[in-house]
């Protein structure tokens, strides 16, 4: 029943499909699954190849159209077919397969067997199907009955073996992003999850270092430490390397490792609050990003650094107003406790800076804001110019939505402190995911190429399943980080 690629302290994995690649149409293929577009006079069959004669008219005659995530059953000639709508005729390109295919993992229930051909692309088809086949079993006294998995034969030619291997280790990589985000923060907090991040460092070929609070108090990880001050449960920063021979590209990778964010003394309403179990987002697709570049071979140098910690209110709290002083020594004037991202990650971006490295990548489920400025399904890109335009370039290419955002000048003058170097709240909310960003740019090296992915919307699905996306984790922003790492393999 597990996807699971590797096994983890954590709680079980369910899946609906289990792919293989296949040369051929095997000699027992089970149900034929389909794509169906939506054309002006209705459904139409993209793939003649398999438009069995009569089809398209016993789709007609049970009501099939062809739009985006439809699943339609119907047998032929004693054959079960599934149809499964790419949406309008004209507007067929990757992300449509992958949400359509997404669509259908989900609709699968009671099918062992099952073939696809991949006219349309290897890679969105087993992303689509391995991502929207996704569930995650919770913790529970008695598990739900297990769907039974549908074996589903994936039909290409032999130079698509490749292309295969490669959408299951990053489809799998985003999945275990997922299943760290999904899990809860009593089970998953700072320590297990270092436990569990060097499980998969072993199981992935990855490096790893794991430093615990005395550690950050020796070093002055005063970022991490202030914010992980107010739990019974320590901050750890967490090193993962993966550094092939003959590499000559330095990256850094960066993620936001809150395992619960309450806020602190700037305390969070209680309403919604339970999202925050996902405040770790950025530091679990980092994982799942150097999991994969390790499984991949990717010729690239990368760090990556990812600062765990639990933001509570207690009488052993960061007050605001309290002046800590950050890895490296900058500053700053903490007003608002629940700003507390940003100071983990400046911790960890000056430790990554200092090995000067030629790309940096951070992401984090940073502010509210960045869900007011771009919706809750589009993640802000900011940092250097060129590359972070290349990133929110990538993100669209890989089917999560990016869009470029522009650091703002007028938040210099508020970045400044009577009494420290800089403070972590400007003086209104307007451009708040802006501001946060300018706060990390100070802790960027001169000569490193930047970009920075808030993923506060986009790392979270609190409503629907829809296309591959399920409720609650998503594993954004993992295939936008790791096809940016191929390209910059190239
Ligand atoms: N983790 C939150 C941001 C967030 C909010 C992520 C909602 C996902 C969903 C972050 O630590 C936070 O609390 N940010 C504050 C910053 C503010 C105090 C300047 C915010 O956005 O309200
Ligand atoms: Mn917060
Ligand atoms: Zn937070």
């Amino acid at each position: 029943m597990s996807a699971t690629p590797f096994n983890l302290s954590l709680p079980a994995r369910g899946t609906t499909v289990q792919l293989q690649f296949a040369t051929s149409v095997p000699s027992d293929p089970g149900a034929a699954l389909i794509p169906v577009s939506a054309g002006v006079d209705g459904v139409e069959l993209p793939v003649t190849a398999l438009g069995a004669t009569g089809l398209l008219e016993t789709l007609e005659a049970v009501g099939a159209t062809g739009k985006q995530g439809e699943v339609t059953r119907v047998v032929r000639d004693g054959r079960l077919v599934v149809a499964f709508g790419l949406g309008d005729s004209d507007d067929i390109d990757e992300e449509a397969v992958r949400r359509a295919t997404g669509a259908l993992a989900r609709s699968l229930t009671g099918i062992e067997r099952a073939t696809i051909t991949t006219e349309f692309g290897v890679r969105p088809i087993v992303e689509g199907l391995l991502l929207g086949g996704y569930t995650f079993a919770g913790v529970k006294a008695r598990p739900e009955k297990d769907q039974p998995t549908t074996r589903i034969d994936v039909v290409g030619d032999d130079s698509a073996r490749e292309a295969f291997d490669r959408a299951v280790i990053v489809a799998e990589s985003t999945l275990l992003t997922r299943d760290l985000v999904n899990t809860p923060s009593n089970v998953l907090y700072p320590d297990s999850y270092a436990t569990v991040i060097s499980e998969v460092a072993a199981h992935s070929g990855l490096e790893v270092e794991v430093f615990d609070e005395a550690y950050l108090a020796d070093k002055g990880f005063g970022g991490i430490l202030s914010v992980g001050q107010g739990s019974a449960r320590p901050p750890r920063l967490v090193h993962l390397s993966w550094h092939p021979a003959h590499a000559t590209t330095t990256v850094a990778l960066v993620g936001k490792g809150i395992t619960f964010d309450t806020g602190g003394i700037s305390l969070k309403p209680a309403d919604k609050m339970w999202d925050m179990i996902s405040d770790m987002g950025g530091s679990a697709a980092i994982v799942g990003a150097i999991s994969a570049a390790a499984r991949l071979e990717v010729p690239l140098r990368i760090d990556a650094w990812l600062p765990l910690a639990e933001n509570m209110p207690s009488g052993s709290a960061t007050r605001p107003g309290d002046v800590i002083t950050h890895y490296g020594g900058i500053t700053s004037e903490v007003l608002n406790t629940d700003a507390e991202g940003r100071l983990v990650l400046a911790d960890a971006i000056a430790r990554a800076c200092e090995d000067t490295p030629d790309y940096l990548i951070d992401t984090a489920t940073l502010t509210g804001a960045q869900m007011v400025a771009l919706g809750s399904r589009t993640a802000g890109v900011m940092g250097t110019e060129e590359f972070r335009d290349r990133v929110a370039e990538t993100g669209r290419e890989v089917g999560e939505a990016s869009w470029a955002m522009q650091l703002l000048e007028e938040h210099e003058e508020q970045l400044k402190s009577p009494v420290a170097d800089i403070r972590n709240i400007g003086d209104s909310r307007n451009g708040g995911m802006q501001y946060a960003g300018l706060y990390l740019s100070r802790f960027v090296a001169e000569n490193t190429q930047w970009a920075h992915i808030d993923v506060a919307g986009p790392a979270w699905n609190s409503g629907s399943p829809w296309g591959y996306t399920p409720r609650r984790a998503t594993g954004a922003p993992v295939r936008t980080i790791v096809e940016t790492l191929s390209a910059l393999a190239e």
